[in-house]
């Protein structure tokens, strides 16, 4: 009998000993049986019965003979732990935050793009010994009569053209931040990581306003006491172009194994080049615009503080890692 409490056993005994039971309706059956019959089934309901009532007082005894145990309905529950955003996940609001309080429009472009996008529009023809440094993830699937191969999005620069190509008429002011693929691994890489672009365009843009923004993401970001540099540098799709570094905040500027030399590379920065300008369907004797893209996670990694000495750890599912922020 697997009844939890007096009441269902009460049920129960109305289900089967009641008045329209299932045992007195077979008890009102027997009338039309042989006299031999009747006397049979007679006696093997009579048993039931006897059965069905003692195991009814059995349980009701048992309930009687176990003290209630006193619970206090007015405990608060027990709260569940709660967790906090990803690292990363906090990194990317707060480089949002930063760039949008300076006017800048926030955009995401896909994780997979195609060829022409990612290197052709950036002035990277097929062949061109420059893509070589995006080690890229092709996929797998059918060419676009125009835009090419798919690819895994190896860096956010493809949303420069798509910009240009979605807004059609400068002004812009955009900062794509998305995931970025490549085939790299150690300590500074990852295959899965994230990069923010930013794209200004409009009539009489300079290098001094390309400066003038790094800065103030610098202080901004990062905390008066941090250095920045901008070393000169070669990208197809800007010109001129520029590396930007940081000081490394593991060994404030003196070199370790994450920055081997005090300065740690944020990211690529320079005026946008005026064939991806035409790529883009915009007059580059009109408008001129800079770009700059760098790792969301270098960025984070570099902050003052946080001393994260390895890009791996930040997606190794530790929580005795993730919970220390
Ligand atoms: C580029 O990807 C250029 N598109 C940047 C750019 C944009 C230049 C606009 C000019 C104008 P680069 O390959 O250096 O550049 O990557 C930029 C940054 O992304 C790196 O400095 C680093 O911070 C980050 N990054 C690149 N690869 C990885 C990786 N595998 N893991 C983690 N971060 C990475």
């Amino acid at each position: 009998m697997a009844a939890g409490n007096p009441t269902e056993l009460e049920v129960i005994r109305v289900a089967y000993l009641g008045r329209s039971g299932r045992l007195t309706s077979t008890i009102k059956k027997i009338k039309g049986l042989s006299p031999e019959d009747k006397k049979q089934a007679g006696v093997l309901i009579n048993d039931t019965k006897n059965v069905i009532e003692s195991e009814i007082a059995n349980k009701k005894n048992s309930f009687k003979a176990t003290p209630r145990k006193w619970f206090d309905p007015t405990i608060p529950g027990i709260k569940p732990k709660i967790g906090h955003l990803h690292l990363i996940t906090q990194a990317i609001s707060n480089i949002s935050q930063t760039f949008e309080k300076i006017g800048f429009v926030r955009v995401r472009y896909p994780e997979v793009e195609w060829d022409w996008l990612a290197f052709e529009a950036l002035n990277m023809p097929k062949g061109h010994p420059a893509r070589d440094e995006w080690e890229t993830f092709f996929v797998d699937a059918p060419d676009h009569p125009k835009y090419g191969q798919i690819v895994l999005t190896p860096h956010t620069s493809s949303g420069q053209v798509r910009e240009m190509l979605r807004v059609k008429a400068p002004p812009i002011r955009m900062i794509n931040i998305a995931k970025c693929y490549r085939r790299q691994s150690d300590v500074a890489h990852v295959p899965m990581f994230h990069q923010f672009e930013g794209l200004v365009i409009d009539k009489g843009i300079s290098i001094a306003n390309l400066k003038g923004t790094l800065d103030y993401f610098a202080r901004n970001y990062f905390g008066t006491n941090r250095k920045t540099r901008l070393r000169p540098y070669h990208f197809q799709f800007t010109e001129p172009s520029f590396e930007v570094d940081v000081s490394c905040d593991i060994c404030a500027g003196r070199g370790c194994r994450l920055c081997k030399e005090g300065w740690l590379e944020l990211g690529g920065a320079g005026m946008v080049h005026p064939t991806v300008l035409k790529n883009g369907g915009i007059n580059p004797k009109i408008y001129s615009g800079f770009a700059f893209g760098w790792g969301v996670e270098r960025v984070l990694m570099m902050k003052s503080g946080l001393k994260i000495p390895d890009v791996r750890l930040l997606y190794s599912s530790d929580l005795n890692f993730l919970q220390q922020f």
